[in-house]
């Protein structure tokens, strides 16, 4: 349905709650005592984003979906808008299909986080921050520490951690999403979790007392 246009992209006429996201906030809302239900609003906001990615490929929060998300939490739509643009996970504009989230803090800059922003650059001919290549497919985020360092550089794309990046796992993996192929999440230089390389070099045995 056609709705309001601003800032350059369509805002929805309207917004519903589907199956899976009623379940999903009806769950959230009971985690609270009567009366405190804002509290679930966000991790509803997040459940709204998932919906908008399931029903039209880019995850973003309307302000149709922030207007409902109000009346069921009894809150003020102000109040709503005030918490989803606080916080840097909320889109508050379409995205492309896969979100490309880097962090390029300190140690992942350390570990050559330029070689993955100049490699999704080249791969997806986006130039800026937060901008969508042309064909829809990608938007490009700069993010601060995302607590994994230890298997740094990471690239986020949407909710999921690809670790031990360099140009040529990058180059392969944004081919891969292209084709509509996920690659499993995690290390991609094979080692286990955030094992050294070569694999475990303590607690290789366990010694345990048989209990008594
Ligand atoms: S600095 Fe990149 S995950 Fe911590």
């Amino acid at each position: 349905m056609a709705g309001s246009s601003s800032a350059g992209f369509e805002q929805p006429a309207s917004f519903t709650f589907d199956a899976e996201s009623e379940a999903e906030v009806a769950k959230l809302i009971a985690r609270y005592p009567a009366g405190k239900q804002a509290s679930a609003v966000i991790p509803s906001l997040y459940v709204i984003q998932k919906q908008m990615k399931r029903q039209t490929d880019s995850a973003w929060v309307p302000v149709k979906g922030m207007d409902a998300l109000a009346e069921r939490l009894g809150m003020a739509p102000i109040r709503v808008y005030e918490v989803a643009t606080f916080y840097f996970m909320f889109n508050m504009a379409p995205i492309g299909k896969y979100h490309l989230q880097l962090c390029t803090t300190t140690p992942c800059w350390l570990r050559g986080s330029d070689d993955i922003v100049a490699a999704c650059r080249e791969a997806t001919g986006i130039k800026g921050w937060k901008e969508t290549s042309a064909d829809g497919m990608f938007t490009m985020t700069e993010v601060e520490c995302v607590g994994a360092c230890v298997n740094a550089p990471i690239l986020q794309v949407d909710d999921d951690f690809y670790e031990d990046m360099d140009r040529e796992k990058t180059l392969a993996l944004i081919a891969a999403l292209r084709e509509g192929n996920i690659p499993p999440k995690g290390s991609m230089s094979g080692r286990q979790n955030s094992a050294p390389e070569g694999g475990p070099t303590t607690m290789l045995t366990l010694h345990f007392a048989p209990e008594a």
